[in-house]
């Protein structure tokens, strides 16, 4: 295990390396494209989007927007996309560490809860739980165990379709 030494938020002048890790991790342009649409949006959360560094070289990043929890209201939530280690550092601990460091980050932020579309082999250690357990639902047509929400407080009910901004739909 090899930790990064350090999480911090991104700032613009990292922006050509995190394209080039989502580039590499995802082997396809459109996470790249994905963020750049995030951070011209109003949605976009700097800093709460964080780099992991070793040796003040990023090697891995995590985005995080707001996105509509809608029911009688529309409530904001967040959004955890995209998430990626470069290639030459998976699998030893970076991805979790970007995860738990935001998690309390967005804890601290007071959002009631977190939606992600990813595999619950790796999300469910952090308490990810398939979303429609607390009846919420993914506008995505994906296996009910993809689609995860974090709940921050379980006392709190909400409910409701999850709306992503344009953003995602162009890419
Ligand atoms: C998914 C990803 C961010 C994980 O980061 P990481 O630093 O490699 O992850 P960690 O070392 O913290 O954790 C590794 C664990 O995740 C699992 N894992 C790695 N990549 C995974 C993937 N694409 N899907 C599901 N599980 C994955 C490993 O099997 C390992 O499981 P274990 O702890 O039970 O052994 C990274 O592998 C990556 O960038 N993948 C390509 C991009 C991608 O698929 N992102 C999707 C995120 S929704």
């Amino acid at each position: 295990m090899n930790l990064a030494s350090n999480v911090r938020p991104e700032t613009p002048s990292d922006y050509p390396r995190i394209t080039q890790i989502h580039k590499l991790a995802f082997n396809r342009p459109n996470e790249a494209d994905l963020i750049d649409l995030i951070r011209q949006s109003n949605r976009y959360i700097p800093g709460l989007t964080l780099v992991a560094e070793i040796d003040e070289m990023i090697v891995g990043h995590i985005v995080y927007s707001e996105i509509n929890l809608v029911n009688q209201e529309t409530i904001s939530v967040l959004g955890l996309a995209p998430l990626a280690v470069h290639p030459e550092f998976q699998n030893r601990g970076i991805g979790s560490q970007l995860v738990q460091v935001s998690l309390t980050l967005a804890k601290i932020r007071q959002y009631p809860l977190i939606i992600v579309l990813g595999d619950p082999k790796f999300y469910a250690k952090f308490g990810f739980q398939p979303s429609v357990d607390y009846q919420i639902h993914s506008p995505f047509p994906v296996p009910e165990e993809y689609f995860m929400v974090k709940v921050f407080n379980d006392k709190i009910q909400h409910q409701g379709n999850i709306i992503y901004p344009q953003a995602f739909s162009q890419v």
